[in-house]
């Protein structure tokens, strides 16, 4: 009999999870203006809001911690990074920032204008507030076959090329200073981009002068679908098949708190030294000199150790074998949930679980906070509510789609905790009927309003 695959690790340390009573976290939800940001972390019992910045660092990450060098200038730590970023990316320059976002103020910093364009797939919500902080517009170049939920494509993260060429084709070159691809793709459900359509991106960068980034925030697992899904990758390794990747880019954002497994830290890359010195007065004035940039030299080392770690086969096998675990016991039991599953995250359709409530009730938040009181599980809606208002307009914005995002953090909850969160929802889903009202906004802010939003039962 072949032996079962098992975790490539065993655990050293606990941390208390928290229990509580339906009736106590009616109250909380309540006081927290059914906002998922506003609850207390003890008063959530499996948190699943984010994987960013929630994973469990190894004992070989906690003892490269201890052998930090905190120099102000020119660290070993930031040479020990420096190195794994170059072997591992193959980007000779790069800059370290406290987080992605900052690496994406960094880059946009140097490369954006008020009018430009910046098309990509389905900007990350960080990705698009930077651009239209700047009023540039991002330019939603995904797939369609993206938004049908059950369509099993392989590749539902990919740059629809024909929108990319359109986009190029019909505006000035000075009007487009980047393409940015997000790998794996988030919004879109975690989904993964192939090989080949990186190659084609690249190919039209190169016919229209453009340069090509990608958001790497979960690169590695991008890595391991291409691996799994690809054909002619089958027998390459991680390393290998991510080495190939940013070949094709001209550098990268990285929010190292996903696929690097730190808890705090990011990085902007690139191929070409003059954008890297125009970056790096930015990266002055925003992030810190050049060789720290909002890390202290003890998270540059702990980084450095997790680009190694993050891209393990073994690793990335049971991480993403985790995800797929829970997807199929909630498919399994009627939840009507995307597919194939995202890498790092379950995402729920809230329009078919809670047909009833309209888009304007924000039905995905509504199945966040009913998750919430049934389990103690916090989740985060990707709809509405983050789709945020139009710049121009200030209407709401439909995405179209009203997913509740589970997101699991990695090396930190056992399968027996999975089936907990399948249970929880299942039994939400039992009496999702009786559920007839969504919310109104009571106070958002103007930008990113999903982080804050205060809301009302209607
Ligand atoms: N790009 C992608 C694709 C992301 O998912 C995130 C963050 C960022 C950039 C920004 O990185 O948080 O380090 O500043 N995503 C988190 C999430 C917050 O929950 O998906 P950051």
């Amino acid at each position: 009999m072949q032996l079962p695959f098992i975790e490539p690790y065993k655990i050293k340390m606990v941390e208390q999870v928290y229990t509580s009573t339906r009736d106590q976290r009616e109250k909380w939800i309540r006081e927290s203006r059914y906002n998922m940001f506003n609850l207390r972390s003890d008063q959530v019992t499996i948190d699943l809001l984010t994987d960013s910045g929630t994973g469990a660092m190894s004992d070989r990450q906690w003892s490269a911690m201890m052998m930090g060098d905190e120099s102000y200038a020119g660290a070993s730590s930031f040479y020990n990074l420096k190195n794994a970023v170059e072997e591992i990316t193959g980007f000779r320059f790069f800059l370290p920032t406290h987080q992605g976002r900052a690496a994406e103020n960094v880059l946009f910093s140097a490369l954006l204008k008020e009018g430009d364009l910046v098309p990509g797939n389905s900007h990350f919500d960080t990705t698009k507030g930077h651009i239209e902080f700047r009023k540039a517009v991002p330019v939603d170049c995904t797939v369609d076959i993206a938004s049908d939920f059950e369509d099993p494509d392989p590749f539902k993260g990919n740059v629809d090329l024909g929108k990319l060429e359109r986009i190029l084709e019909g505006n000035p070159r000075e009007k487009i200073p980047c393409i940015i691809v997000t790998i794996t793709n988030n919004t879109a459900g975690g989904q993964p981009v192939s090989m080949a359509n990186i190659r084609g991106i690249r190919s039209l960068a190169d016919k229209y002068g453009i340069p090509f980034f990608l958001d790497s925030a979960r690169f590695a697992e991008n890595a391991w679908f291409i691996k799994s899904r690809e054909k002619g990758y089958e027998g390459k390794s991680i390393r290998e098949i991510v080495l190939e990747l940013f070949s094709y880019a001209d550098g990268m954002t990285m929010s190292s708190k996903k696929d690097a497994i730190v808890n705090m830290g990011g990085f902007v890359a690139f191929r070409d030294e003059e954008l890297f010195r125009k970056a790096s007065a930015y990266n002055i004035v925003y992030e810190g000199f050049i060789t720290y940039g909002g890390m202290s030299g003890r998270d540059m080392n702990a980084l450095a150790q997790g680009l190694y770690e993050g891209t393990s086969f073994e690793y990335l096998s049971s991480r993403i074998g985790q995800v797929e675990y829970l997807g199929k016991k909630m498919r399994d039991s009627g939840i009507p949930v995307l597919q194939p599953f995202g890498g790092h995250a379950i995402f729920i359709d809230a329009k078919r679980f809670l047909p009833q409530i309209p888009d304007e009730e924000f039905p995905a938040q509504v199945l966040c906070v009913e998750i919430y009181i049934e389990g103690g599980i916090r989740s985060a809606e990707i709809g509405t509510l983050m789709a945020d208002r139009d710049p121009v307009t200030r209407e709401n914005r439909s995405s179209g789609r009203e997913l509740v995002r589970l997101a699991i953090p990695r090396r930190v909850y056992t399968d027996n905790h999975m089936d907990y969160v399948a249970t929880a929802v299942r039994n939400v889903s039992e009496h999702a009927s009786s559920v007839r009202r969504g919310f109104r906004i009571v106070r958002e802010a103007p930008i990113l309003r999903h982080f804050t939003v205060e809301l009302e039962r209607l």
